[in-house]
């Protein structure tokens, strides 16, 4: 029996990718906001447990969605009529689960390095540690954030190019429709 391929994604896979989008969103603000701040000040602990937060939530989301996304049917590659931007679009499709979850790992091994846990969740009233750039972890959270928005731009922008300048409708695909 041969299966056809649906013309939208799954309204799972959908509100999943709306989620992650926000999720991503926030906690890269927040990232740079805390980021920002001396680790001395009192003040920083709140907003760094919920980006810490934010970012565990971000972990379950993008793993369940890569989960479903194997199971559920979904529509076919979107096509360019250029076989090497299409290759392109799938990479950077699998790239971006890839990131978004070193994005999430780097984080949390820094929470572990670097004993956040007891300190912001625990209420050890312990210090902070004097700069979270001392960890290896830090750094790479640091270099995978911008890698992320690059791979976040280049997407977002063949989404537009297909919207607006091929007009296939792509990102009908992605919302919740018959
Ligand atoms: C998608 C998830 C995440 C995103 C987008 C994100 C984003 C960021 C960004 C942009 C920064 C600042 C980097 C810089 O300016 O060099 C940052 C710092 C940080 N993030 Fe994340 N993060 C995520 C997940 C996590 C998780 C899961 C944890 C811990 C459980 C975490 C803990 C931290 C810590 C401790 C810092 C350092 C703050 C400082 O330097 O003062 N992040 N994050």
């Amino acid at each position: 029996m041969s299966k056809i391929a649906p013309v939208r994604y799954h309204p799972l896979q959908v509100s999943f990718h709306w989620l992650v989008v926000v999720l991503v969103f926030i906690a890269f603000i927040l990232g740079k906001y805390i980021s920002s701040l001396p680790n001395n000040e009192a003040g920083k602990i709140a907003p760094l447990g919920i980006h810490m937060l934010l970012g565990g939530i971000t972990l379950v989301v993008i793993i369940a969605r890569f989960i479903t996304r194997l199971r559920l049917p979904k529509p076919d590659s979107a096509t360019t009529g250029n076989a090497f931007l299409d290759q392109i679009g799938k990479l950077v499709h699998y790239a971006l689960y890839v990131f978004v979850f070193l994005m999430t790992i780097s984080g949390m091994a820094l929470s572990l390095q670097s004993g956040l846990m007891p300190i912001v969740f625990g209420n050890s009233g312990a210090a902070l540690p004097a700069d979270f750039l001392a960890f290896t972890s830090r750094i790479l959270h640091g270099f995978i954030a911008p890698a992320l928005v690059l791979l976040i731009l280049l997407h977002a922008g063949a989404a537009l190019y297909h919207q607006f300048m091929l007009k296939d409708n792509l990102l009908a695909r992605m919302w919740y429709g018959k």
